[in-house]
């Protein structure tokens, strides 16, 4: 979608706004294009909190709709009513550990929402495809496991081993066979561990910043020595916003961080700059790291080839690792009444206080 024709009049349907990403997506384009109307769909699960979109809630040219991508009267309603040129797809049940217990719930959300939500678009866009675009938000967990050497590119067999990545990588499939078979134009992203403000606190460096501030054990699973290359959240909303104007109908991009960690390292770090932030004796939460049983089937090393991105389209990711890893850890020792009404629960009935 060309970002000088349309940006006027365009209504763009962002799903999962609610979320981690989803809530830096929605702020990003609300803030750039204000002749955008951002319409953030989301179904606020346990993962989805509006408490993300304080600063943009009142904003003209944002509006929030809550509901479930399955919901195909919904969506054609939807459609209907703002009349969308583009989706940005970002919905999804996202937490591995949590797809190892309930795998269903992931086939629900990431599969069938998806194809319910790729239908929906073809149906209201009625194969008039002309300056439409469907951006679908993935996952390099697709490509399965690295070793040591070697790096993810976009021509990487898919390979997915957790009920996860299985759920994302079949997601990805329908929507390049929405492509081939109806012509929908899409475009898809295969993303790196993100982190930053608004995570959710079971994942893994939210959950060691916490767990520092409360002085509880910091679960390290099996050796520890499991790679992930961690992507400054702000700099995944660059990418979208890049790809979703420029990025080629049809096309894959893989979108990373050039910034590999093995887990014990970065949980390392985030002790070390903890200690420093809380004030205190260097050493003091490296001692509350614990190993604990391994999680099945753990991919052992991710790791992105983001070239493809670089030369086409110019994007590289701008945040230097520790200096990203401690605004992270700042921003919940300075938003502790954000981390305490997700702990509480409350943030479930922010919705109920704001919109009802
Ligand atoms: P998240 O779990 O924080 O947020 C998901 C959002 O989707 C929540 O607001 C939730 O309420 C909403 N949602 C869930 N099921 C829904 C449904 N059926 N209908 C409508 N809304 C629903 O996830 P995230 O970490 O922000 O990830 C967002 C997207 O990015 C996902 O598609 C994920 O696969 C992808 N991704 C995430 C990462 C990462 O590191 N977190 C990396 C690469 C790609
Ligand atoms: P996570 O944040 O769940 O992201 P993903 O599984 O999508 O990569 O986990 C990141 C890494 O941290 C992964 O290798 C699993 C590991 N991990 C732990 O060692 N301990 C924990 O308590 C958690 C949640 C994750």
């Amino acid at each position: 979608m060309t970002k000088t024709d349309n940006q006027q009049q365009s209504a763009i349907l962002v799903t999962g706004g609610a979320g981690f990403i989803g809530s830096h997506v929605v702020r990003h384009f609300v803030q750039k294009y204000p002749g955008y109307r951002i319409v953030n769909l989301d179904a606020l699960t346990y993962a989805g909190n509006l408490e993300n979109l304080r600063d943009v809630e009142h904003a003209q040219n944002y509006v929030f709709e809550k509901g479930d991508i399955r919901d195909a009267a919904l969506l054609n309603r939807l459609f209907e009513k703002y009349r969308f040129d583009g989706v940005i797809h970002l919905a999804a049940e996202s937490h591995v550990d949590r797809s190892i217990t309930n795998p269903l719930a992931f086939v629900e959300t990431n599969v069938l929402g998806t194809v319910t939500l790729l239908n929906a678009a073809r149906d209201a866009w009625k194969n008039n495809f002309e300056g439409k675009r469907f951006y679908h938000v993935s996952t390099d967990e697709v490509y399965g496991s690295l070793g040591e050497e070697g790096y993810f590119t976009e021509e990487t067999r898919y390979d997915p081993r957790s009920p996860y990545s299985a759920s994302k990588a079949a997601s990805d499939h329908f929507v390049r066979a929405y492509f081939h078979t109806y012509g929908l134009p899409v475009v898809v992203s295969n993303c790196s561990n993100n982190y930053g403000p608004c995570h959710f606190p079971e994942k893994l460096i939210p959950l060691v910043i916490n767990n520092i501030r409360q002085g509880k054990p910091l679960p390290v699973y099996g050796d520890g020595q499991y790679t992930r290359d961690w992507l400054w959240v702000k700099d995944h909303a660059t990418a979208i916003d890049v790809i979703f104007h420029e990025g080629r109908t049809g096309e894959t991009y893989n979108i990373g961080g050039n910034n590999e960690w093995k887990n014990i390292d970065l949980v390392r770090t985030l002790c070390d700059i903890m200690d420093e932030l809380l004030g205190k004796p260097a050493g003091t939460s490296q001692q509350l790291i614990t190993f604990v049983k391994d999680r099945p089937g753990h991919d052992r090393r991710y790791a992105i080839d983001a070239s493809k991105l670089k030369n086409e389209l110019g994007w590289e990711p701008t945040v230097r690792t520790e200096e990203g890893f401690r605004e992270t850890a700042r921003w919940y020792l300075e938003n502790e009444a954000w981390l305490q009404h997700v702990l509480s629960g409350e943030y479930q009935r922010y919705y109920e206080q704001q919109y009802q």
